[in-house]
Parts: C-alpha cells; sequence; structure tokens
C-alpha cells in the first residue's frame, strides 16, 4: 500500500494542501519551522490516530480555525485505491470522523490498519529515556496495528476505568456511600480485561526483545546485549511466568500455540491475581478517590547487560537502543500484516552516524519512503540504496507552502 495524494486542510500550518507524492522516496526539505514535520505528522495521524508529538487533538487545529481534515489517497500493488480521511472538529463537541471512501467506519479498529505507517522520529529516545506512558504508548501503538482486537480491548479497558475512577471519586465525596458493589462490577471486568491485555503484551514485548536484539547486534559495535521485558504493577507476570515454567509451555505460548483451554486457564489464573489486588487496594483507593493499581501503571523494562538503560545507559547507547526498537516495530508489523508498511522518517538521518544510517537504509526496501531533512545533499549518499534505481520525489517546504521538483 503507498499513498498517492495528502491533502490537508486547518491541519497544524496548512491551510490547505493537495500534494501527489511518489511511490518510493519522498524528500520534503527546507528550513527549520516551515512545516515538514507537520506533513509527516498528518500522514501518521491520518493512519494510525494518534499523533507522535501530542496527545490532543485540538494542538493540530490550525490556530484560529474549528477542526482539522487530512485525506490519503491510496493505492495497493494490484492498482486498486482506497480514501482514508481523519477529520476533527471542535464543535459543537469534539469529535473525530474516521471515514473509508466516503464511509464512517464505525470502530477505530475497521480503520486502523488500513494503511500501516512506521515513524522514526526524535521523539523515540522517549521510549527509552521517557517515563513509562512512551513505552506504553510504543507497545500499544505496535499491537494495534497488527490487532483489531487490541484496539477494541484497550477501548473497552479504558472505558471501564474511567468508571471505576468515577466510583472511586464520587465516594471520596460522598463518605458514607456504599460503593462496594459498584466497585465489585468493575473490579471483575476490569481483571478480566486486564489479564487479555497483559497477556497481548507480554507476548509483543518478548517478540520485541528478540527482533530488536538481533537489531541491536548488528548497529552496535560492542556485543552488549539489550533486552526489553513486560513488567506489571499488579505482579501479574511472575504469576505468569511461573504457570509457563510450571508446565512448560514457555515457547508455545509465545507463538501462541497454547490450546485454547490452556488460554482460558492461563488468563483465569491472571484474571484472579488481579483481582485479589484490586480487593487489597480498595480500601486505600477509595481514601485517595483514584484506582491506584492497574495495567495503565505497567512498563517495559529495556536493558543493556542487564542494566536499566533508562538510569545507566548513555545518550549514544539510548539512541541506538531506540533505533533497534523502531527497526523491531517495522519488523514485526512485516511479519503480521502482508504489505509493508510506509516509514517517515523525520529529521533522523542527518542525526545518525553512517553505520545506523546503512542499518536504517536496508530495512527499508520496497517501501513507500517520507524523509524530512533541512539540507537535500545530506542524504544524497544514501539514496540510490534507498531508491534502487527509481527516482526520489523531491518538495520544497516554505511557510506551509510546498513546491514540488
Ligand atoms: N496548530 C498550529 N497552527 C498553526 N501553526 C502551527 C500549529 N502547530 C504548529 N504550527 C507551526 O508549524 C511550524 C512548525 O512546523 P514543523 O514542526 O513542521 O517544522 P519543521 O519544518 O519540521 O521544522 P524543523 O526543521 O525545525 O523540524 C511552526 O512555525 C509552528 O508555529
Ligand atoms: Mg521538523
Amino acid at each position: 500500500m503507498f499513498i498517492k495524494n495528502i491533502s490537508l486542510q486547518d491541519f497544524r500550518n496548512y491551510e490547505r494542501l493537495d500534494l501527489d507524492v511518489g511511490p518510493s522516496v519522498n524528500i520534503i526539505y527546507g528550513n527549520n519551522a516551515q512545516g515538514k514535520t507537520n506533513i509527516i505528522e498528518s500522514i501518521y495521524v491520518a493512519c494510525s490516530v494518534a499523533s507522535h508529538r501530542t496527545g490532543k487533538d485540538s494542538d493540530m487545529v490550525r490556530f484560529g480555525s474549528d477542526g482539522y481534515h487530512i485525506k490519503l489517497l491510496l493505492e495497493d500493488t494490484d492498482g486498486y485505491k482506497t480514501e482514508i480521511s481523519d477529520e476533527y472538529i471542535e464543535k459543537p463537541r469534539p469529535k473525530r470522523i474516521l471515514m473509508q471512501d466516503g464511509f464512517e467506519s464505525r470502530r477505530i479498529s475497521d480503520y486502523i490498519g488500513v494503511c500501516n505507517t512506521v515513524i522514526f522520529a526524535p521523539e523515540d529516545l522517549n521510549i527509552v529515556k521517557g517515563a513509562p506512558s512512551y513505552r506504553r504508548k510504543f507497545l500499544n501503538t505496535l499491537i494495534m496495528k497488527v490487532s483489531p482486537t487490541y484496539v477494541n480491548l484497550l477501548g473497552n479497558i479504558t472505558h471501564s476505568m474511567n468508571q471505576k475512577n468515577a466510583v472511586l471519586k464520587g465516594a471520596k465525596f460522598e463518605s458514607g456511600a456504599d460503593v462496594n458493589m459498584d466497585l465489585d462490577y468493575w473490579d471483575y471486568y476490569l481483571a478480566d480485561l486486564s489479564a487479555e491485555l497483559i497477556i497481548y503484551r507480554y507476548r509483543f514485548t518478548h517478540m520485541l526483545s528478540e527482533f530488536a536484539m538481533k537489531h541491536h547486534s548488528s548497529i552496535a559495535s560492542s556485543a552488549e546485549e539489550l533486552k526489553t521485558t513486560y513488567t506489571s504493577i499488579t505482579g501479574a507476570v511472575s504469576v505468569l511466568e511461573a504457570y509457563l515454567s510450571e508446565n512448560n509451555i514457555f515457547d508455545e505460548f509465545i507463538s501462541r500455540n497454547v490450546s485454547q483451554s490452556d488460554y482460558e486457564r492461563i488468563k483465569g489464573i491472571l484474571s484472579t491475581h488481579i483481582l485479589s489486588k484490586f480487593k487489597s487496594a480498595r480500601e486505600y483507593d477509595i481514601e485517595k478517590g483514584v484506582s491506584s493499581v492497574g495495567i495503565n501503571k505497567d512498563d517495559i523494562d529495556i536493558s543493556l547487560n542487564g542494566l536499566s538503560m533508562r538510569s545507566f545507559s548513555s545518550q549514544g547507547q539510548q539512541r541506538t537502543a531506540a533505533l533497534a526498537l523502531k527497526l523491531a516495530e517495522l519488523e514485526i508489523i512485516r511479519s503480521f500484516v502482508s504489505t509493508t508498511p510506509v516509514l517517515l522518517l523525520d529529521d533522523v538521518f542527518s542525526e545518525l552516524d553512517l553505520k545506523r544510517r546503512v542499518s536504517l537504509v536496508s530495512a527499508m526496501k520496497e517501501a513507500q519512503i517520507f524523509i524530512t531533512c533541512t539540507d537535500k545533499s545530506f542524504i544524497a549518499d544514501e539514496l540510490d540504496a534507498l531508491t534502487e534505481g527509481k527516482s526520489a520525489r523531491y518538495f520544497h517546504v516554505s511557510d506551509g507552502n510546498v513546491i514540488s521538483e
């Protein structure tokens, strides 16, 4: 699947943009603060329903406007065309309208995955260096791209957690009210959903670890071992690992080859464990008016030779690990879906040394690529490898105007 045309209305500094792009390499260049990243962001947002820069839809609306509209015309290798459209309106109520070929997608899961993208941006460093929320977002985004059921699962959990927190908040302000029945209901439901979610996240973190380790050892000159491990505040990961090891089914479990009855048993054990954690925290949670235990506190531990990278690694080591993790993401998506994702490279090329650039380029064969840079001569050397003989398209960006060369 590749993008043929990008159409923007009131997105960031673009009042309007209608841009035909090429099927292989698209180089978007220009001075700082002209709107290069905004184009990359618009593609990512329309495909993934989330921005890599902001969690607030309203940030992306052009100053002084009431909403934005992004349309992407896509074409697959058989010449089949489809259009996806992501519109955000602020009035009368903030609303996101996702459409494919003029029909509204009722579920986000129907829409995500029509066009898969992988973005490489300076913000990737946050995966290694930043708060746990960055790693959860990274993992969630990856799983969402390959598994529609995960999108719905995450939506259900978020909704249930909000409901539970509303009950807890109410209990704090209406002391004496008996909220135990309501909390029992939400805890039971949440424990079941959380067990399923932890299984997803545990499996994908394991896959990430394997792929990232491989990429890391080819990029880094040292023989240090990169590892990612899923950690849960509920202690569910230890319970899961104890069960898998006692029953000697770790490999089958990771490769999704356990029987349905084994899967249900594992889910049941995790759910019971999580429920008991919710129960022990209840008194405290009622007092605080908010839930203190849940998958929203989980994290991925990223370590190099057993040492947590967030606390002990240098900036250079963190950058290499972030790149290895993104390459792992790309490889996992490729292994799950048949089409090659569109690759978005925001400002990363100029920041990497030759060895890292080569690793990146070699992972990108056949993909449609969008690259931003300030100086187009920067990437000339690697272009041949990227385009494999096909010609690159250049776009010059100046103050929200794009000139196709
Ligand atoms: N919601 C918005 N409405 C209007 N303009 C915006 C909005 N958000 C950001 N901008 C403007 O967009 C410009 C930045 O665009 P962008 O991040 O794409 O720059 P860039 O060309 O990638 O620059 P750099 O080379 O520094 O990365 C800034 O001038 C900023 O003020
Ligand atoms: Mg930029």
